[in-house]
């Protein structure tokens, strides 16, 4: 037994020298479980503290919209410059290369579609989200409308199910047409995630007083694009919503729909990760067109 041959005596017991202790980088999750953070490191840039994000889920509830028609073909290159995706299990499985081996937010709810009334979803089996890998579940919460407490009975099981197997619950505020993006409503849409469980938030930014939403959320927030704007306004809403107080950006159809989606997920990196002002930010999406 080499134990028994060659064994030096432990020694270097480090008297007097204090325990090292590891503070976690994110706000409001020191005391999650290792399994937990660890995933959570994997999404967000444990030096810089933010997450750029990919969102190409859009198709369980609108089906094949404008840059997504061929996600074969338009998504691996944008993937590539991800530090998270979020997609259902239905692309995940056929469309993302496991090579690519980027964190995954699973698309964890699941239900209406814009041919009927949203919201009204289920929650999908942990099981396969195990199976797929996940390092966060996605739910929709639909505070103020209709199926209001269904969907905050899907968090709140998606985040038991999250603590019992150490993977992230993702808060997705859901916005109807009928509520208002202000920041007294996101912000209690927010709150309410939080306070139920999720272990990160995502919203939207809204032009006043976004910074409350942001500080009275408990845990961190990435914030949507929102429909296509033009490319200087994206990076403006991403570079006001960092400021504020976003710990990072959750992306689709500002990236996926620009007119170089290459160029522009690397121009919001440049934002969220350099720090980037949009104006530089936007330079760089011109010079990257060459
Ligand atoms: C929201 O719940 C959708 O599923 C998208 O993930 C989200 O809206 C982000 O995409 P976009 O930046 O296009 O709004």
């Amino acid at each position: 037994m080499a134990d028994n041959d060659s064994n030096k005596d432990a020694s270097d017991y480090g008297f007097g020298v204090p325990v090292k202790k590891y503070p976690f980088f994110l706000k409001g999750l020191d005391h999650m479980d290792w399994g937990m953070k660890d995933r959570l490191s994997r999404i967000f840039n444990a030096k810089s503290g933010h997450t750029v994000m990919l969102a190409f889920d859009h198709g369980y509830i609108m089906g094949p919209t404008s840059g997504l028609e061929r996600m074969d073909i338009s998504m691996p290159p944008l993937i590539e410059y991800a530090d998270c995706i979020m997609c259902t299990r239905g692309a995940l499985r056929s469309i993302v290369p496991p090579t690519s081996n980027k964190p995954v937010s699973l698309r964890y709810s699941a239900g209406t579609t814009v041919l009927g009334e949203l919201n009204d979803e289920c929650i999908l089996d942990i099981e396969d989200a195990i199976r797929v890998n996940a390092s966060a579940l996605a739910v929709m919460v639909a505070i103020g409308g209709k199926f209001e407490a269904k969907t905050i009975v899907n968090l709140t099981r998606t985040a038991d199910l999250g603590n019992k197997y150490g993977i992230p619950t993702l808060g997705v505020t859901a916005v109807g047409k009928e509520l208002a993006r202000d920041a007294r409503y996101l912000g209690l849409a927010c709150r309410v995630c939080a306070e139920n469980g999720a272990t990160f938030v995502k919203t939207y930014y809204c032009e006043k007083d976004f910074a409350r939403v942001a500080a009275a959320c408990p845990v961190p927030i990435v914030i949507a694009g929102g429909k296509k704007l033009p490319e200087n306004e994206a990076l403006e809403l991403a570079y006001k919503a960092l400021q504020e107080g976003a710990s990072g950006v959750d992306m689709g159809r500002n990236v996926f729909q620009a007119e170089n989606p290459v160029a522009m997920i690397q121009a919001i990196r440049a934002v969220v990760h350099d720090k980037r002002t949009p104006k530089e930010a936007l330079d760089l999406y011109r010079s990257l067109f060459q």
